[in-house]
C-alpha cells in the first residue's frame, strides 16, 4: 500500500505587508530585502485570526478536495511552532472544528521542517494499514513571535497555512522515499526566546548544504536520477538558498516553486502553500516526480520524493 496526497488546501491572511512599509519600521530597504532574500511582501494575520483559524481554513479545503468526509479522518497532525497555546494542541482544536469525530490528534514540533516530519509520519500509519486517512497541516502565525524592531528577522517571516489529506494511492504513486534528520548542536543558531532569534549566516550555510544533499539522497533512495525530477518544492526561506538547491539538481528555473517573494518565510506552511499553488497553476501534473525539501530550527531537516497523483 502506497501513501500519497489525495487532497490539498491553503489559506493566507488578506493583509499584505510590503518591504516599503517595513522601511518605516526598521532600518532596512526594499532593495536589501529583495536582493538578499527574494522577499517582496508577506501576509500578516489579524489580531483575531490565530494559528488554528488559518489551519482550519486550509484543512477544510483539503478535505473538500480529497472527496472524503471529516468523519473518515483517522489522524490529524499539525506542524507548527506557533500554536494558539501550548495545549490543547492546534490538532485537537481542528479535530473539534472539522467534526473529525474518530481522529487522533497531535501537533508536531520540527520548525520549518515540520510539514516534512508530518507527511513522513502519516505515511507510516497508512502504509502499515493502521490508518486510512491522515490530515497533515503546516501552519504558522510567526508574526506573533517576531520582534518588529529587529531588522535581522522582521523582514523574513510571514503567516499562512497549507494542508494535505493523505491516503492510499495506486501502485507507483505517492511517497517513493524520504529522509529526516536533526542536529541539536545547531539549536543555538535558530530558536525562540521571547521572539525568534537567529544567526542568519550559520543557518544559511547549513541550509545550502543540507537542501542539496537531502534532495539528492531521496532521489537516489527512490532509484532515480536528478534527470527524472519534474518539480522541486524547497522550503521558502531565502531565494539564494533555494537557488543553490535548484542548481545542485540542475533544474531549470521554471521547475522550482517560488512563492517566497509573495509570502516570505512561513516556516512549516511554506512547502504545502507552494504545493497547492503549483498544482492549481497546472505546473504539477499527474505522474510528475516531485522533490520537497525543508530545513529549520532544531536544527531539523526533511526531504521527500513523491510521484504525484492518486
Ligand atoms: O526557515 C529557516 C529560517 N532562517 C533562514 O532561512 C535564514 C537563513 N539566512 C539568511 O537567509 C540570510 O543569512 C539573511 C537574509 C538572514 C541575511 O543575509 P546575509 O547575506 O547572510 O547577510 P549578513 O547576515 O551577512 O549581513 C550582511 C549585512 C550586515 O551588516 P554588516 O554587519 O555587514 O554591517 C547586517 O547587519 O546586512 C545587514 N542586515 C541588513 N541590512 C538591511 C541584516 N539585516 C538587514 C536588513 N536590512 N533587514
Amino acid at each position: 500500500m502506497n501513501a500519497g496526497i489525495i487532497g490539498i488546501g491553503r489559506c493566507v491572511p488578506d493583509r499584505i505587508l510590503t518591504n516599503t512599509e517595513l522601511e518605516k519600521m526598521v532600518d532596512t530597504t526594499d532593495e536589501w530585502v529583495r536582493t538578499r532574500t527574494g522577499i517582496e511582501e508577506r501576509r500578516i494575520a489579524g489580531e483575531d485570526q490565530n494559528t488554528s483559524d488559518l489551519g482550519f481554513e486550509a484543512a477544510k479545503k483539503a478535505i473538500e478536495d480529497s472527496g472524503i468526509t471529516p468523519e473518515q479522518i483517522d489522524l490529524i497532525l499539525v506542524a507548527t511552532v506557533t500554536p494558539d497555546q501550548p495545549f490543547p494542541s492546534v490538532a485537537c482544536m481542528l479535530q473539534e472544528r472539522l467534526g473529525a469525530k474518530k481522529a487522533a490528534a497531535m501537533d508536531v514540533s520540527a520548525a520549518c521542517a515540520g510539514f516534512m516530519y508530518g507527511v513522513v509520519t502519516a505515511k507510516q500509519f497508512i502504509e502499515t494499514g493502521s490508518y486510512s486517512y491522515v490530515l497533515v497541516v503546516g501552519v504558522e502565525k510567526l508574526s506573533k513571535i517576531t520582534d518588529w524592531t529587529d531588522r535581522n528577522t522582521a523582514v523574513l517571516f510571514g503567516d499562512g497555512a497549507g494542508a494535505v489529506v493523505m491516503g492510499p494511492v495506486s501502485d507507483g504513486k505517492g511517497i517513493l522515499s524520504f529522509e529526516l534528520g536533526s542536529d541539536g548542536s545547531g539549536g543555538k543558531y535558530l530558536y525562540q526566546d521571547e521572539f525568534i532569534a537567529m544567526n542568519g549566516r550559520e543557518v544559511f550555510k547549513f541550509a545550502v548544504r543540507q537542501m542539496g544533499e537531502s534532495s539528492l539522497n531521496v532521489i537516489e533512495k527512490a532509484g532515480l536520477t536528478k534527470e527524472d525530477v519534474d518539480f522541486l518544492i524547497p522550503h521558502q526561506a531565502n531565494i539564494r538558498i533555494m537557488e543553490a538547491a535548484r542548481q545542485r539538481l540542475e533544474l531549470p528555473v521554471e521547475k522550482m516553486s517560488q512563492t517566497v517573494s509573495k509570502y516570505g518565510n512561513t516556516s512549516a506552511a511554506s512547502i504545502p502553500i507552494s504545493l497547492v499553488e503549483e498544482v492549481e497553476a497546472g505546473k504539477i501534473k499527474d505522474n510528475d516526480l516531485i522533490v520537497m525539501v525543508g530545513f529549520g530550527g532544531g536544527l531539523t531537516w526533511g526531504a521527500i520524493a513523491l510521484r504525484w497523483g492518486k
